[in-house]
């Protein structure tokens, strides 16, 4: 298993460049299941969990082929409706192929996700509305069994907001008969990206970025060409690095707009950020106040960054609060930041971070992707060594991260297990 070594503390200049979305490009991906023809899908990032959705697609019969930078994916040949647990217990988000697969075959056999580091995850909403549109759904020896002789649009309500289970009832409902309402939909930009993409191999889809979403039920889709929006959350990752060691970067090729809420956080902190419609420039000379802050769905701010907001806030003056409101599970970090000297207290979903704390280099262990960043946050601000374990959750979903921190002058570096040992 690979370790990351970072020497600290660094200072960050430079341009960097933000990958293809890992959130936007799973449901797309899982949607090619759908359509006739072959998809041309471009900016997919190359990380661990795009590989193991492309196993997936691949299991079930689907060819996926890379030409140049896009990836070509046709499932003429699927036949397959079965998911099996191996391939859904290394990532929850393969429960986005059951919407296609209901739409595209009429059942599917989904092996049920269990929980996971950051919280219980049930996926109730998503069931409720399958079942809204008309599928019989049976929970047995750990599967999902979903069947429907023809989905039926109707207005369907969530409780509650759920990004992957507005995508799964999206995709379900683009194939159905007749009209689908969905109300308190998702708003998050990789809603709309999904939108876009069905939108464009045929689908009727319209509200996407709203709280209610009408979808008009078409009879088949075809192939289209689609570019992965950046990821608005690597490119907060960066941003949120850059802002919490000192530096001058711009972080190029990603989406100012969808980070409006957090931007404005960072200014407030005493952050310097300049915009234009495709890149953030980040100036820190590490003169931070303190900030409160709570997670919220879209447009709010994410949850995904929470993490390394934390990080960043032991490093302004006084005590900022932060109040998780997505996930009951998410403060995995707080204990390893503690290991390096950050003064956090945690009282149900509230955590009060003591700014202006020297933080020094210590082993720590990566828990989940989000609590990784914000360990290499913390690694880059340091002073000496850390070194962070369990790294193979931060390579699910940062492409090449330590390789764009070293360009931007980063002491960061990868060992396998063997050579650190030796
Ligand atoms: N929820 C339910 N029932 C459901 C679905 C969700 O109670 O049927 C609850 C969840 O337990 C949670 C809340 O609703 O408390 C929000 O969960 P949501 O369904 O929105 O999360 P998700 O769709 O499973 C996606 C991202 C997550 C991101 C969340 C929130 C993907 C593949 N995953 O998960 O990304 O944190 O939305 O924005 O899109 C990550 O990339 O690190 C990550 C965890």
């Amino acid at each position: 298993m690979d370790q990351l070594m970072i020497e600290g503390p660094n200072f960050l200049s430079g341009r960097v460049q933000v990958s293809g979305s890992k959130n936007a490009a799973l449901p797309i991906l899982a949607a090619t299941l759908m359509g006739q023809g072959t998809q041309k899908i471009l900016n997919v990032p190359n990380l661990g969990d795009i590989r193991t959705i492309l196993n997936l697609l691949t299991h079930l019969g689907a060819s996926v082929k890379k030409e140049d930078s896009a990836l070509l994916v046709c499932a003429d040949s699927v036949s397959e409706h079965d998911v099996p647990y191996e391939l859904v217990k290394t990532m929850r988000a393969s429960i986005l192929v059951l919407g296609p697969l209901l739409a595209r075959f009429g059942k599917a056999k989904v092996s049920l996700p269990g929980g996971c580091a950051i919280g219980e995850r049930p996926i109730n909403l998503h069931l409720m509305g399958l079942q809204k549109l008309g599928a019989q759904i049976e929970i047995s020896e750990g599967y999902i069994y979903a069947q429907a002789s023809k989905l039926t649009g109707t207005k369907i309500c969530f409780d509650d907001i759920t990004v992957n289970g507005t995508q799964n009832i999206m995709m379900a409902a683009t194939l159905a008969k007749g009209v689908t309402l969905l109300e308190n939909a998702a708003k998050e930009p990789e809603v709309v990206d999904l939108a876009h993409f069905l939108n464009k191999m045929g689908a009727n889809i319209s509200g996407a970025g709203t709280d209610t979403m009408i979808i008009e039920g078409v009879e088949t889709l075809g192939q289209a060409t689609h570019e992965i929006i950046p990821d608005r959350i690597e490119a907060g990752t960066l941003v949120l690095a850059v802002a919490a060691t000192g530096g001058n970067v711009r972080v190029e090729h990603c989406a100012p707009q969808h980070l409006g809420f957090v931007l404005d956080k960072l200014m407030a902190c005493g952050v310097h950020i300049e915009q234009d419609e495709r890149s953030i420039w980040v100036k820190s000379n590490k003169v931070l106040e303190k900030i409160n802050m709570e997670t919220k769905p879209y447009p709010g701010f994410p949850t995904d960054l929470q993490a390394q907001m934390m990080a960043f806030l032991t490093q302004t003056q006084g005590t900022s609060r932060i109040v998780e409101n997505i996930f009951e599970k998410r403060f995995n970090h707080v204990a390893e930041l503690g290991r390096m000297g950050a003064q956090i207290t945690i009282d149900g979903r509230c955590a009060m971070v003591e700014g202006g704390k020297k933080l020094s280099g210590a082993p720590v262990m990566a828990t989940d992707l989000r609590a990784s960043a914000s360990l290499v946050i913390a690694g880059l601000v340091a002073h000496g060594r850390t070194e962070i374990s369990r790294v193979y959750h931060l390579d699910r979903g940062y492409e090449q991260l330590e390789e764009k921190l070293k360009n931007l002058g980063a002491r960061i570096y990868r060992v396998s297990n063997r050579e650190c040992k030796g």
